[in-house]
C-alpha cells in the first residue's frame, strides 16, 4: 500500500512539474500571438474611419481612437502624420511610445528588414517600467495618399498575472489530487474494509462507466475558485463602467438579483400644488452612488416610502419599477408610522446615532423607546427584504447606520445569504462608541453580514476596536475579519465614488450657457465671482463656518467686496429635530448678518436658498461657479466635492475642501482647509478667487481621472467580487466539511 501511495505521489510531482513547464513557455506565446492578431484585426477595422477623419476636426479623430481603447486591455492608441507628428492620441497614452521614435522605427522595417520608403506594417513587444506592453502600427492611407499611421498599445501585464494565476491553480489541483490520493484510500480501507487499492484505481480511472461522485464536487469548486482567482477581473485595467459591472455579476454570481436595503428611497413621488405626481431625486449621497449600480445591476431597493403620493404610485405588491421611463429595477416600499418614524428615524438614527458617529459637536441622545423603535423598524425591514429574495443565497446589501440590526436578522432568516453592509458615515473611536447604551447589540447586528465596508481604513479600524473592546469574539487582523459564534465577517474599506461619466453632467447645458443662465438668475454684473456650496442643511456640514469664513474674506480681503457672491444650495432636512431647526435659523441670520455688512444696492454677498434643488440645478450653479466650498466637519466621504470636479469638464474652477472629509483623501489637488480654522479658510478662498486658469486646469486635470478610474462601478464591483470570492470560499469549506464531516476551519 506504501509502494503504491508513494508512486502515485511521485507521479502526480512529476505531472505538475511538466504542467508548469508547459504553461510557462506557451502560455506567453499565446497571449502575445492572440494579442497580435487582435490588434492587427481592430487597427484594419478602423483603418477607413480614422482616414475619413484624419484631416477634420482632432478631438473627432480623437473620438475615433478612444472607441478603439474600448477593451480594458488596451492602455491607448495615437494617430501620426507622416512627418511623424501627433494628430491625436488618448488621455494618458505613454511618452514612451512617441510619434517621431515610433515612425522611424516603421520607416527603418520594412518586412524584409530593409529600410522602407512607404510606412509598413508594425508590431513589437517592449518593456517599459510599468510592465510589458504590445505595440501594433498600422499605416493610414486614403487611396494611394500615405496620411500617416495609427499605434495601438496593449497592456500585457495580465500575461504574467494569468501565468501566476494558472500555476496557483495547477499547484492547488495537484495538491488536493494528492490530498485525495492519500486520504481517501486510508479512509476507505479504514472505516469501508475494503480493498483501497482497487477503488483508488477505479478512481483515478475515471470510476469505470461511472463519474466518481466522491471527486466531482469538491473538483468543480475548486475549479471554479481557482479559475476566477486566475480571472480577477476586478483588479484588471481599464475603466469599470456599468456593462463591465454587469458582465463580472453575470459571470461570477450568475446574474443574481441585488436587494438594496436602505432607509431613502432613489425616486419620491410628491404631490404638486396643481394636483399632479412629479418624482424628486432627494438630496442623498447614498442614493448618487447607488442609483447607478443599480439601474446597472437590476433588482429590488427596499425603502421607506416617504412621498406623500407614494402609496398611489405602487403595484399591489408595494413596487414601483423605476427609473421612470427606463424601468430597470424596481423599488419596494415599506410603509412607516408616525411613531415608527419618530423613534427610529428621527429619535435612535438621527440624534442618537448621527450626532455620535460625527465628531461636530452635537449631544447624541439615547431615548429607550427610540431604541425599541429601531429594533422594531430594522425586523420590519429584515422581513421586507426577505419576502423579495428568490434564492436562499441572495445578495444584499444593506446600507447605513439606519439599519444595523437588520444584517443579523436576515441572517437568522436566511443563513446563506451573502449580507454585504455598508456605513456610509464615520464610525467613532471605541471609546465614544461605548456612549451608546446599545452598543454590543449595534456591532452584533453588524456581525450578522458577510462584509461590513466603510469609505476609511480609519473607520474599519475604529470598528475592529470596538468590537474587541465590547464584544467575545475573534479579531483576525491579519485578514482584517472579525469571528463571532462560528461565523466570520470581514471588514474592509471601499472608498464610495460617483457614476462616470455622471448623467448629469453630460445632459447638462455647456459651462459657459450655464455661467450665463446663472449670471441671469442671480442677477450677477459680468466681472463678478461666484462661490457655491450644495448640502443638505445639516449641522455636520460647516455651514455657519463657511458663511462666516466668506465673511472673513471680505474683512481681509476689501478687494473681493462688491464682487464675490456665495451661493449656498440648503436642502431642508430632519426639519422635525430641534437641532436641524435651530441650525436653519442661525444660518438664515448669519446670511442677513453678512449681507447686511457687506451687500450694497444690487448685491448680495450670501445667496441662500433654503430650498430642494434637483440635480439639473444642482450641475447648473457647479458648472458657473468659479470656487465650490465644501466645508464639512466630519464626513464619511462627501460626494458633493466629487460631483464638483465632474461636472467641470472645462478644466476650471477651484475646490476647497475641508480636511475632515473621506474625499480630501483622494482629491488632494483642492485647496485643503480645516474649516474650524477661519482664516486660514478665508486665505484659501481669496487663493481660489485668485488662481490662475492653467493651475485650475492642472489640478482638474489631475483629480478628474482618479474620479473616472475610481468609479462607482468600481467600488460596487469590489465588493460583490469580494462577495463572490467569499461564497466560493464557503462554498469549497462546505463541501469539505461535508466529505469529512467536521465544522469548516475558520
Ligand atoms: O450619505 C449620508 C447620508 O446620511 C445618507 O445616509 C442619507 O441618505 C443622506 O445622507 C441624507 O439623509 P436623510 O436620508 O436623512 O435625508
Amino acid at each position: 500500500m506504501f509502494q503504491f501511495i508513494l508512486a502515485l505521489l511521485l507521479a502526480l510531482a512529476l505531472l505538475a512539474w511538466g504542467a508548469s513547464a508547459v504553461v510557462h513557455t506557451t502560455a506567453r506565446e499565446w497571449f502575445e500571438r492572440d494579442v497580435s492578431s487582435r490588434a492587427r484585426l481592430v487597427l484594419t477595422g478602423a483603418a477607413q474611419s480614422l482616414a475619413d477623419a484624419w484631416n477634420g476636426d482632432p478631438k473627432d479623430l480623437q473620438k475615433r481612437l478612444m472607441d478603439l481603447t474600448r477593451d480594458e486591455r488596451v492602455m491607448g492608441a495615437a494617430a501620426c502624420d507622416a512627418e511623424f507628428k501627433p494628430r491625436a492620441s488618448t488621455p494618458g497614452f505613454p511618452d514612451d511610445f512617441n510619434c517621431w521614435a515610433v515612425g522611424t522605427r516603421v520607416r527603418a522595417a520594412d518586412s524584409s528588414g530593409n529600410s522602407a520608403d512607404r510606412l509598413q506594417e508594425w508590431s513589437t513587444v517592449a518593456n517599459l517600467p510599468t510592465g510589458r506592453v504590445h505595440l501594433s502600427v498600422m499605416p493610414i492611407r486614403n487611396q494611394a495618399q500615405e496620411l500617416g499611421f495609427a499605434i495601438l498599445l496593449h497592456d500585457l501585464s495580465f500575461i504574467e498575472r494569468r501565468e501566476a494565476q494558472a500555476l496557483t491553480f495547477l499547484n492547488i489541483a495537484f495538491a488536493v489530487l494528492a490530498l485525495m490520493a492519500l486520504g481517501v484510500p486510508l479512509f476507505a480501507a479504514r472505516w469501508a474494509r475494503y480493498d483501497w487499492s482497487l477503488e483508488l484505481r477505479r478512481l483515478l480511472r475515471g470510476g469505470g462507466t461511472q463519474k466518481s461522485p466522491e471527486f466531482q464536487p469538491i473538483l468543480s469548486d475548486v475549479r471554479e475558485l481557482v479559475g476566477r482567482m486566475a480571472s480577477e477581473r476586478e483588479d484588471a485595467p481599464g475603466q469599470w463602467t456599468a456593462e463591465r459591472l454587469k458582465q463580472n455579476l453575470n459571470r461570477y454570481l450568475h446574474g443574481e438579483r441585488i436587494i438594496i436595503l436602505a432607509n431613502r428611497e432613489p425616486y419620491i413621488h410628491k404631490h404638486t400644488a396643481d394636483g399632479g405626481i412629479e418624482v424628486q431625486h432627494p438630496a442623498s449621497g447614498l442614493v448618487t452612488a447607488l442609483e447607478p449600480v443599480m439601474r446597472a445591476c437590476s433588482g429590488v431597493w427596499v425603502a421607506h416610502g416617504s412621498g406623500d403620493a407614494d402609496r398611489e404610485t405602487v403595484d399591489s405588491h408595494d413596487h414601483v419599477s423605476v427609473p421612470p421611463g427606463e424601468e430597470s429595477y424596481h423599488i419596494r416600499r415599506v410603509w412607516l408610522s408616525e411613531e415608527e418614524q419618530q423613534g427610529y428615524y428621527y429619535g435612535f438614527s438621527n440624534e442618537g446615532l448621527w450626532p455620535l458617529c460625527h465628531v461636530a459637536h452635537t449631544r447624541p441622545l439615547f431615548r429607550a423607546e427610540d431604541w425599541r423603535q429601531y429594533l422594531a423598524v430594522n425586523q420590519k425591514f429584515a422581513d421586507a427584504v426577505s419576502s423579495e429574495v428568490d434564492s436562499k443565497d441572495p445578495i444584499i446589501l444593506v446600507q447605513d447606520y439606519h439599519f444595523a440590526l437588520a444584517p443579523a436578522m436576515i441572517r437568522k432568516r436566511l443563513p446563506s445569504a451573502t449580507v454585504i453592509a455598508f456605513w456610509h458615515i464615520p464610525w467613532p473611536n471605541a471609546e465614544i462608541m461605548g456612549i451608546c447604551p446599545w452598543r454590543n447589540e449595534l456591532l452584533e447586528g453588524l456581525l450578522g453580514s458577510s462584509i461590513v465596508g466603510f469609505h476609511t481604513q480609519l473607520h474599519c479600524n475604529n470598528f475592529m476596536d470596538s468590537v474587541d473592546r465590547y464584544l467575545e469574539t475573534r479579531i483576525d487582523r491579519e485578514h482584517n475579519a472579525v469571528v463571532m459564534r462560528g461565523h466570520r465577517t470581514l471588514i474592509r474599506p471601499y472608498p464610495i465614488a460617483l457614476e462616470w461619466p455622471v448623467h448629469w453632467v453630460e445632459t447638462a447645458p455647456s459651462p459657459e450657457e450655464c455661467r450665463a443662465q446663472v449670471w441671469r438668475d442671480l442677477g450677477l454684473k459680468p466681472g463678478a465671482l461666484l462661490g457655491v456650496g450644495v448640502d443638505r442643511l445639516d449641522y455636520t456640514k460647516g455651514i455657519e463656518e463657511r458663511l462666516l469664513a466668506v465673511e472673513l474674506l471680505l474683512e481681509r480681503y476689501p478687494e473681493f467686496r462688491g464682487r464675490f457672491s456665495f451661493a449656498q444650495l440648503a436642502a431642508p432636512s430632519r426639519t422635525k429635530i430641534a437641532r436641524y431647526r435651530q441650525l436653519s435659523e442661525t444660518v438664515e441670520l448669519l446670511a442677513a448678518r453678512i449681507n447686511q455688512r457687506f451687500g450694497s444696492e444690487g448685491y448680495r454677498p450670501i445667496i441662500l436658498f433654503r430650498s430642494h434643488h434637483e440635480p439639473p440645478e444642482v450641475f447648473r450653479f457647479f458648472r458657473a461657479a468659479d470656487l465650490c466650498y465644501v466645508s464639512a466637519l466630519h464626513d464619511g466621504m462627501n460626494l458633493v466635492a466629487k460631483e464638483f470636479v465632474a461636472a467641470r469638464t472645462d478644466l476650471k474652477g477651484v475646490l476647497v475642501l475641508s480636511e475632515f472629509t473621506g474625499a480630501a483623501r483622494e482629491l488632494t489637488e483642492a485647496l485643503i482647509v480645516n474649516p474650524y480654522n477661519l482664516e486660514a479658510s478665508s486665505d484659501a478662498l481669496a487663493a481660489a478667487l485668485t488662481m490662475p486658469l492653467e493651475e485650475q486646469r492642472d489640478r482638474m486635470r489631475s483629480m478628474r481621472p482618479l474620479l473616472a478610474q475610481f468609479n462607482v462601478y468600481r467600488w460596487a464591483g469590489k465588493m460583490l467580487m469580494d462577495a463572490s470570492r467569499l461564497r466560493s470560499q464557503e462554498r469549497v469549506a462546505g463541501r469539505l466539511a461535508e466529505r469529512s464531516n467536521v465544522t469548516p476551519a475558520i
